[in-house]
């Protein structure tokens, strides 16, 4: 089996001294991914993460890594302009304005192909490839043209939006055919596949059922797979005897508060950290609640640096943040604990059995791992998971305080009530998601979407 996705697990980064070394990649692709492909001896084609020649594949952690290089320039219009100021923003329901520019089109179709070449010089005869997400979306056509032997399935980990919003794309028709060269696409949620086969049968006119489409003398079957994380592994590191004492550290480290409530994300507009950072303030301001008794943590890890939406919500996060702090904190006590680094998973547990409310209050995501994680970690049925009605993962986590990100009254009054809830009542939901996460883990996603491939193959 072979993986195609723009990054690798790991991310080759360079030390002020000019000596590089590898780091684990952000973003819950990795986290789903990674256990899945070592737990197979898969081979995984993939971006270093930074620009300039790639380096000679290699092993590690029980996988085959191949590297795929990108230019500086292929770094701006492939990976920075068109998957990440176009395409993005454009599949999380256009929060931020998509800007369509025909070199970075140009670019995506270059890179794409390199990627597909690569993938298709890899594969052994008859092999699966499975190609992942919206940087690479050329690729399952690019590599059936290559290599009509492969079976080749796509997941999707980001939304798939409407035909009223994907058709403002002006390559629409290409992204659709280059999907098509797959035998099977996944996405989370069935609403997205739904929109696809409505894309398929009225902008190509190809005749389709509800999750199949007829192309090419093919059958391209479209249908949700709900991604989840290895359950039981964060558990156990959760549960161990180290993260349980680092969660008390944590606790005494904030001043031993009442009440801690965490937000945990990668810096990305999609998030909806505003959101929650305004809930707070509000909350603060109505003395509905009061430092420090009650503390805010949110760990944000920098995303997409040099992208124009991201450095303005960075600005604009970092502003409140402060003021929050200038009116709420004291000496030595702030109201909002904000860390812009990435923490390693042992002290994201810690964090996770140390919060008394989980913030998830993204305004569109296509699943949220996050959310997932926090539940996984919460084998002691303590804390309250407040999440927004437009994650994936609201469609599954149906006992935690559902919120819209968009109305501040709701979300501060499902704040409020996470913040004073029953333990009895808390354990009970926490049980109730907890019980639908063990049986919908990670290998439950992958042994569904190979059940499905081989069936069509
Ligand atoms: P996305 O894929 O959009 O980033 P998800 O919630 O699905 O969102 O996945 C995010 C992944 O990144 C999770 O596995 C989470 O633990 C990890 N992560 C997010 N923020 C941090 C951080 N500050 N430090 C370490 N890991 C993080
Ligand atoms: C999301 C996307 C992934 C991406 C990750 C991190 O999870 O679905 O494709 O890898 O974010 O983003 P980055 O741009 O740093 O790869």
């Amino acid at each position: 089996m072979v993986v195609v996705a723009n990054r690798l697990p790991v991310d080759q980064v360079t030390d002020p001294d000019g000596s590089t070394r590898w780091q684990r990649s952000p973003g819950g692709l990795v986290t789903a991914l990674e256990p899945f492909v070592a737990g197979r001896s898969g081979a995984w084609v993939g971006w270093s993460g930074s620009a300039g020649d790639a380096p000679e594949p290699f092993e590690s952690g029980g996988m085959s890594l191949v590297p795929v290089p990108l230019s500086e320039e292929e770094v701006d219009r492939y990976y920075e302009g068109m998957s990440n100021a176009s395409l993005w923003p454009l599949y999380h329901d256009v929060v931020e304005k998509p800007e369509y520019h025909r070199t970075w089109w140009d670019t995506y179709v270059q890179v794409n192909k390199r990627f597909a070449e690569r993938t298709a010089e890899v594969a052994g005869e008859g092999a699966i490839v499975w190609v992942h997400d919206y940087q690479l979306q050329l690729v399952p056509a690019m590599v059936r043209q290559r290599r009509p032997d492969l079976t080749i399935g796509f997941f999707l980990h980001i939304p798939f939006p409407p035909y009223e919003l994907f058709t403002q794309l002006p390559w629409r028709s290409a992204i659709v055919e280059g999907l098509l060269g797959a035998d099977l696409v996944g996405f989370q949620r069935p609403s997205a596949a739904a929109n696809f086969v409505q894309l398929a049968r009225r902008l190509h006119d190809l005749p389709a059922r509800s999750s199949t489409i007829e192309y090419d003398g093919r059958t391209v079957t479209a249908r949700a797979f709900p991604i989840s994380i290895d359950v039981r592994a964060f558990e156990e590191l959760a549960a161990s005897p180290q993260v349980v004492k680092r969660a008390e550290e944590i606790r005494a480290e904030l001043g031993n508060p009442s009440r801690i409530i965490l937000g945990v994300d990668r810096l990305d507009y999609t998030k909806g950290i505003t959101v929650r950072l305004d809930a707070f303030q509000e909350l603060l301001e109505e003395g509905v609640v009061q430092t420090p008794d009650t503390v805010m943590v949110q760990v944000a890890t920098p995303s997409r640096e040099r992208v124009e939406h991201y450095v303005h919500m960075r600005e604009t996060i970092e502003q409140q943040v402060g003021h929050i702090n200038g009116v709420h904190g004291t000496l030595g006590g702030p109201a909002v604990h904000y860390i812009n680094q990435s923490v390693p998973r042992e002290e994201l547990a810690a964090l996770y059995r140390a919060a008394d409310v989980m913030l998830v209050t993204p305004y569109r995501d296509g699943m949220n791992l996050v959310a997932k994680e926090y539940v996984a970690a919460r084998s002691d049925l303590g804390g309250a998971l407040v999440l927004s009605e437009f994650a994936g993962a609201a469609a599954e986590l149906r006992q935690a305080f559902l919120v819209n990100p968009h109305d501040i009254a709701g979300v501060k009054n499902q704040l409020v009530r996470a913040l004073r809830l029953d333990p009895a009542e808390g354990a009970k939901r926490m049980r109730a998601m907890r019980r639908h996460l063990a049986k919908n883990d990670l290998e439950h996603w992958a042994n569904s979407f190979f059940e499905a491939l081989r069936a069509q193959a």
